[in-house]
């Protein structure tokens, strides 16, 4: 799927200093067919739109067999994670393609490489919200962004949704949850982002951002 819907202001791949004024975002996601980076972007304008700093940062693939290890840069897109993005992100977004009602893979092995990060809490105290996109409608987003969180909770960071107070969680037709932002992609994924769902991705951004500034120490 194209980057069509990116304004050149919206995206954000270097990395920049934290203050406590301008608190920065860690966006990680992995996205195969560019729905979850869809709603990545959406969540940097928000985080931006509330006077936040935008990182994002993406997984590489895994694979059942040895391959060749992966280009430390991808061609196009956000570069990798490095651990280093963790300590210095003031905030996480974290999303992924939902797969079987869970979160892919490659996200998961990330995950699973942070146990110095868990046994020193580089990430408790930190806000955190959740993002991913189905093909169906109801093809598992709660599932998926529910157990998103659990690994969160063990790194002990401060976890947020998006509250009914928003008007286009009461209209959505697709995605878009109190559990954090999704998108419902079509049997092609080709569907783009609904205006709901892009108006609560850029919301659930601007909470994160908001969150981050009020809990800095
Ligand atoms: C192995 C696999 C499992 C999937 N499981 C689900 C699922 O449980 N429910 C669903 O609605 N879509 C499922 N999908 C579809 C993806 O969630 C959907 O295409 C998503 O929009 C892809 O995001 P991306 O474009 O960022 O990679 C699955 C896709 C794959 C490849």
């Amino acid at each position: 799927m194209a980057y069509a819907d990116a304004s050149a202001a919206s995206i954000r791949y270097a990395s920049a200093m934290t203050t406590s004024s301008a608190p920065e975002i860690l966006i990680l996601y992995y996205s195969r067919g560019g729905s979850v980076a869809q709603l990545a972007r959406q969540i940097a304008r928000g985080v931006e739109e509330a006077g936040g700093l935008a990182r994002l940062r993406t997984v590489p693939p895994v694979a059942p067999v040895t391959q060749t290890a992966a280009s430390p840069v991808p061609e196009e897109g956000a570069p990798f994670v490095a651990k280093q993005d963790l300590a210095e992100c003031a905030g996480l977004a974290l999303g992924s393609p939902t797969r079987f009602g869970n979160m892919a893979a490659p996200l998961k092995h990330f995950i699973d490489t942070l146990g110095a990060e868990w046994a020193s809490g580089t990430l408790v105290g930190k806000p955190a919200a959740v993002f991913t996109s189905t093909s169906t409608q109801h093809g598992g987003q709660e599932s998926t962004l529910l157990s998103m969180m659990i690994p969160l909770l063990h790194h002990g960071m401060v976890l947020i949704g998006i509250p009914f107070t928003e008007s286009a969680l009461n209209t959505t037709q697709t995605g878009g949850t109190p559990y954090g932002a999704s998108h419902v992609a079509g049997s092609d994924d080709q569907r783009p982002l609904s205006d709901d769902e892009k108006s609560l991705a850029r919301a659930l951004g601007r909470r994160l951002a908001d969150t981050t500034r009020k809990l800095a120490p």
